[in-house]
């Protein structure tokens, strides 16, 4: 069974917790695409875990992880994270593989990236996580950027010192402090023995994997409405999260795929700038950032809270043809009198969107059209039989799965391993 795992919101859905399920079911688990801006956090006993780039597969011993063709990978965060998945005493040797396809992240991307989200004006700021994953997407469609298979070419030191050359022009344009070449030289040399090991042609690993009949998972990063074609452009990452990013960033025919999971938080939250049509700034969305924990896993800032939005979730289940819902952090609405779930934005002459407008000037001529359910108001994070649920939650549960299609698989109901209830999957 060959499963595509992605977010069907602004990311922050829960999809480390459910992919470290999975895994216990595959051989193999790539991630497709981003870089060090998503953050996945995997909580296994009393121990909480938060990894970037690495596939959450390596919390499994024995189960194999690729960085794909579609990564953007900062070799730095990369060295960082595997030292530190081995001092938590788990194996990478043989079992870890970066593409020599995929791009990586230079400290001039990342330089870029932070001077040109200062040089933006307000309005206009996407409120980026600094990581250098725009400048190096960017470079890569252009045809200038770095692939991790460049680091074993003779001629690797030369070409960061003509990039480092092209990047300061850029900086300073921006107004930016520029970078000293043979200092990034000098960074950079070390990291080609270091990363060596792991480089792998990942699409030949990839289809050996699945000729002998391997299962593989595929861990989205962020999600679809941060995806750069179908999301809140250019309020978006420079990626695709969605279900196709997965063929082309990992160079697996969509015929191999059998099923794609949506991971579906119970509410919705935004990090970063865009629009973002339910959020509450009032007690209600405090309500939920306290319960949820909603602080970013990579940057730490709160999270912009709102109620459920069926339209975005309806437009992800279309997109990515979402087979099966995860869906996440039901207990965080225990403590509501009523919850609400927004099913069209009406505009201000009267005509309601069912579907995701591609213009966002649209959006603030609109309000969301919200219903209204009767809460449950008990906790509900020791429930492990979906049966078992207050019949007010099983209620809330349902309606959205009436609105928004597919089928429920997974429900979460607090952040440890056993408060994930199987259901059709
Ligand atoms: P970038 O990916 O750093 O360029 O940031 C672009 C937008 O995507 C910003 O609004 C970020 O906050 C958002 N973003 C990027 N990665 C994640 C993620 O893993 N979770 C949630 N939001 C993200």
């Amino acid at each position: 069974m060959n499963t595509v795992l992605v977010g069907a919101q602004w990311g922050d859905e829960g999809k480390g917790k459910v992919i470290d399920f999975l895994t216990e079911e595959a051989d193999v688990v790539v991630r497709f695409q981003g870089g060090s801006n998503a953050g996945h956090t995997v909580v296994v006993g009393d121990k909480k875990y938060v990894l970037h780039l690495v596939p959450s597969g390596v919390l499994h011993e024995g189960k194999h992880c690729v960085i794909g063709n579609g990564v953007v990978m900062d070799p730095f965060d990369l060295m960082k994270e595997l030292e530190q998945v081995e001092s938590w005493g788990f194996e990478l040797k043989g079992r870890f593989h970066i593409s020599e396809r995929a791009h990586m992240v230079m400290q001039w991307h990342r330089a870029i990236d932070r001077a040109e989200e200062a040089a933006r004006p307000a309005g206009r700021k996407i409120g980026t996580t600094g990581r250098g994953i725009g400048p190096a997407y960017a470079a890569k469609v252009g045809r200038y950027g770095m692939r991790v298979g460049d680091i074993l070419k003779p001629n690797f030191l030369d070409v960061v010192r003509a990039q480092v050359e092209d990047a300061n022009r850029a900086l300073e344009a921006l107004g930016a402090h520029t970078l000293d070449a043979e200092e990034m030289v000098k960074l950079y040399t070390p990291m080609v023995a270091a990363l060596m090991p792991y480089v792998t042609d990942t699409i030949q690993f990839m289809h050996e994997s699945l000729e002998a009949g391997k299962s593989v998972l595929f861990e989205g990063a962020q999600a679809t409405m941060l995806d750069v074609d179908f999301g809140t452009y250019p309020f978006v990452t420079s990626s695709n999260p969605t279900a196709g990013g997965a063929c082309t960033g990992s160079g697996v025919s969509p015929r191999a795929i059998d099923r794609v999971i949506g991971v579906l938080k119970l509410y919705t939250t935004r990090v970063g700038e865009g629009p973002f049509p339910t959020e509450l700034k009032d007690a209600d969305g405090e309500t939920l950032r306290r319960r949820g924990g909603e602080f970013g896993a990579t940057t730490g800032r709160p999270r912009r809270c709102g109620w459920f939005d069926a339209v975005v979730a309806r437009y992800a289940q279309r997109v990515n043809g979402v087979d099966f819902w995860a869906m996440t952090k039901l207990d965080v609405l225990d403590e509501f009198e009523t919850v609400k779930i927004c099913t069209g934005y009406r505009r201000d002459d009267g005509f309601v969107y069912q579907t995701f407008p591609a213009d966002l000037a649209v959006l603030d001529r609109c309000e969301p059209v919200y219903e209204e359910l009767p809460g449950w108001k008990c906790e509900t994070s020791h429930v492990t039989r979906y049966e078992d649920l207050p019949e007010n939650a099983r209620k809330y549960v349902e309606r959205v799965l009436e609105l928004v299609g597919g089928k429920l698989g997974v429900l979460s109901v607090g952040p440890a391993r056993e408060t994930t209830l199987r259901i059709g999957v």
